[in-house]
């Protein structure tokens, strides 16, 4: 075998927002939740994960570059990601470039990483979830591995909980398991993406000047210090996710918003029930909140549901392009762009939505009548407290992206291009 080779595979993988959410682990190590939890996948062509993954006999560690820099890979999580997915390498045959590695070499080969995420990973949107899925994916179709998607997720749950729900597309639950070696803890499909496709979703990423409590450290304490969330996993969960599958299934909007807002509801108020009480959402989260609940309880049915995960980003997710526009129109009364911020700048994703607010420019927003359910009440407006927002869409599991021009990694040296 030559000795100067490099294989490689590139793959995509979306980011997912839970709709009922995932807070606490029953086991640390093998990140086992104390709940089934269930999510929508969001449009990759909005928010995803690119990764490049390469294995060469000239590579002396396993290395990885996350949008362009280096960095370690000594961590647990990446470690038990990696040897699961290494103990199930299967053989592999390029006869085009004549490379032929066995099961048994992969235990002495070393891989190359690089990943990009397509948004700001530090705008809290859930850079991580889509991260570990992406890479669990991509090296498993590096080594041929032959498990399915659901069994990959597994193995992606062991990088970042939320990370098993994004091996799917459109609606996803994970069930919690109750085998202790975790195998039984997985992702499997409720229903594709095409199932409910008139459902849109505006994130507003909200300005935040303090870090954040990690997720993983929030949901320790949580677990450790909160009598209600006891009685949020062992009773009100259970319930919502056998109704929340059931409003799904029926694309019943209703019901779906009304679960949604009220997990996510219930979620921070067990973050509020920790000692020290975390606050992941702030005024600009709670403003949404409620310009949200006043527009649902003037119009009598739901139009939008919302959703905050561990930081103030509100994901509201509307029940369909009629709904989102009217809903375009009131954060942007609310919420307008300073005014040395392009349109084009604020409102990112998919701007069609834009046309059908009959919003072009500055001045349409501007002009924007205050909503007519706030009637006298009108509030001053908020320039600045939301950074920008992203339209998107329910969108498609993760794929192998054939095209060799967007590989990250260089096809000769196996080194970020
Ligand atoms: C609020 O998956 O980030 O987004 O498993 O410790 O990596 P670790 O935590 P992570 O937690 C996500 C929490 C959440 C809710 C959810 O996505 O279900």
């Amino acid at each position: 075998m030559a000795e100067k080779w490099v294989l490689m595979v590139t793959a995509q993988t979306p980011t997912n927002i839970a709709v009922i959410k995932y807070w606490g682990k029953r086991d640390e190590t093998l990140i086992l939740p104390i709940n089934d939890s269930i999510s929508v996948t969001l449009d990759p062509a909005h928010l995803c994960t690119t990764t490049t993954v390469a294995v060469s006999p000239a590579f002396d560690q396993d290395r990885m570059w996350l949008n362009g820099k280096e960095m370690s890979l000594s961590g647990v999580r990446y470690q038990n990601c990696l040897k699961e997915i290494r103990a199930r390498a299967c053989d592999v045959e390029d006869e085009k470039k004549g490379i032929k590695i066995t099961k048994k070499d992969w235990e002495n080969l070393h891989v190359h990483i690089a990943s990009y995420n397509n948004f700001p990973t530090a705008a809290g949107l859930a850079s991580s979830a889509a991260g570990f899925a992406c890479l669990v994916f991509a090296l498993g179709k590096l080594m041929n591995v032959k498990e399915d998607n659901s069994q990959l997720s597994a193995i992606a749950r062991q990088g970042s909980g939320s990370a098993c729900r994004s091996l799917f597309g459109g609606f996803v639950k994970w069930i919690m398991g109750k085998d202790e070696d975790g195998s039984d803890s997985l992702a499997v499909q409720l229903v594709d993406e095409k199932h409910w496709d008139e459902l849109v979703i505006i994130i507003a990423v909200v300005s935040s000047r303090q870090k954040e409590t990690s997720s993983t450290s929030g949901m320790r304490d949580t677990v450790e210090t909160s009598p209600l969330i006891q009685h949020r996993a062992k009773e009100v969960v259970p319930k919502r996710v056998v109704q929340m599958e059931e409003a799904i299934k029926n694309r019943d909007f209703p019901a779906f918003a009304h679960l949604s807002c009220a997990d996510s509801n219930q979620f921070h108020a067990v973050c509020l029930d920790t000692t020290p009480p975390i606050f992941y959402m702030n005024d600009t989260s709670h403003r949404i909140i409620s310009c949200v609940e006043k527009w649902n309880r003037s119009e009598g049915t739901p139009q939008v549901a919302y959703t905050f995960d561990a930081g103030p980003n509100a994901v509201m997710i509307a029940r369909n392009r009629k709904a989102a526009a009217l809903l375009v129109q009131r954060l942007l009364f609310y919420f307008p762009p300073n005014s040395d911020t392009d349109l084009s700048s604020y409102v990112i994703g998919d701007k069609s939505i834009l046309g059908d607010a009959g919003i072009k420019d500055l001045n349409d927003v501007e002009a924007l009548p205050p909503p007519p359910e706030i009637k006298d009440n009108i509030p001053t407006k908020n320039k600045g407290d939301v950074s920008y927002f992203i339209c998107t869409r329910p969108g498609r599991g993760p794929v192998v992206l054939t095209d060799e021009s967007q590989a990250l990694l260089n096809p000769e040296t196996g080194l970020p291009k």
